[in-house]
């Protein structure tokens, strides 16, 4: 029951899986005492289901800063590999597109993009453990001239960032870090793609996927949510 309460609960955000996964028992047993309501999910109040939410999540939160290295900004939780199979089509990307990736992980979005569109991408990620996962991956999969793997803190990289370099960008990383992205691409002078503009690359449509988390600032051109992950897709372009 409880497991089924947490899907329930948790099921709109894979980092909040995580936090519930990270959160001490004792912690939880406290959240969840008055249980009286968990006999029937299906009717749980939403308004409860939130504040149950919103509280594990800080819960979690303070201990992923609490436990988490330095300048890490979001823990190891990877997106479904369905959720991935989904967004792929929406992807306007060719041979020539170029792809970055904020926190890749195992590598597994800059792996299937590199795959299906046989473009360059780069994935960046501050565990190097992760990273040396990802360049196996890649060398097994036989993508290792089409990825350049680095074991890096996004922030230091984006310091040197030209967006227009990119055709795609990928992220999935805590909210506080979407911000801090999001101010920096609009230093860049990113802004939203006019929905009359062709949305052809060679016209300078810097595509975003975020997942699980919205970019502030920028507007949503579709979305969905897949095995409870949400995903946004953004569409932008550097003013001139
Ligand atoms: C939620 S996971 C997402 C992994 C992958 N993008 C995916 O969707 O499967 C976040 C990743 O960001 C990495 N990360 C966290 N802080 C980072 C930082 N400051 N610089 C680079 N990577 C970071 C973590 O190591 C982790 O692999």
């Amino acid at each position: 029951m409880t497991f089924a309460m947490h899907s329930l609960v948790f099921g709109d955000n894979r980092l909040s899986n995580y936090c519930t996964q990270s959160i001490d028992c004792t912690s939880q047993h406290n959240l969840i005492r008055d249980t009286s309501f968990i006999h029937d999910i299906s009717i749980m109040d939403a308004v409860k289901k939130e504040r149950i939410r919103k509280a594990l999540i800080s819960l979690a939160k303070a201990k992923f800063e609490s436990s988490s290295g330095e300048g890490v900004v979001a823990p190891i939780s990877p997106t479904p590999a369905s959720a991935i199979d989904i967004m792929l089509p929406k992807l306007n990307l060719t041979p020539d597109s170029r792809v970055l990736e904020l926190g890749c992980g195992d590598g597994r979005w800059t792996l299937s993009i590199a795959k299906k569109f046989s473009c360059n991408c780069i994935g960046i990620d501050i565990d190097n453990d992760r990273v040396e996962f990802a360049r196996l991956r890649a060398k097994n999969e036989g993508l290792s001239d089409k990825v350049d793997l680095r074991n890096t803190d996004i922030f230091q990289y984006l310091q040197h960032l030209h967006a227009e370099d990119f055709h795609l960008m990928v992220v999935y990383l805590f909210r506080d870090a979407m911000i801090r992205i999001s101010r920096i691409l609009k230093r860049q002078g990113l802004v939203d793609m006019p929905s009359f503009s062709s949305t052809a690359v060679d016209r300078g449509l810097i595509q975003i996927v975020c997942v699980g988390f919205t970019l502030p600032g920028f507007a949503i051109i579709w979305q969905t949510q897949v095995n409870g992950v949400k995903i946004y897709l953004y569409h932008t372009m550097k003013l001139s």
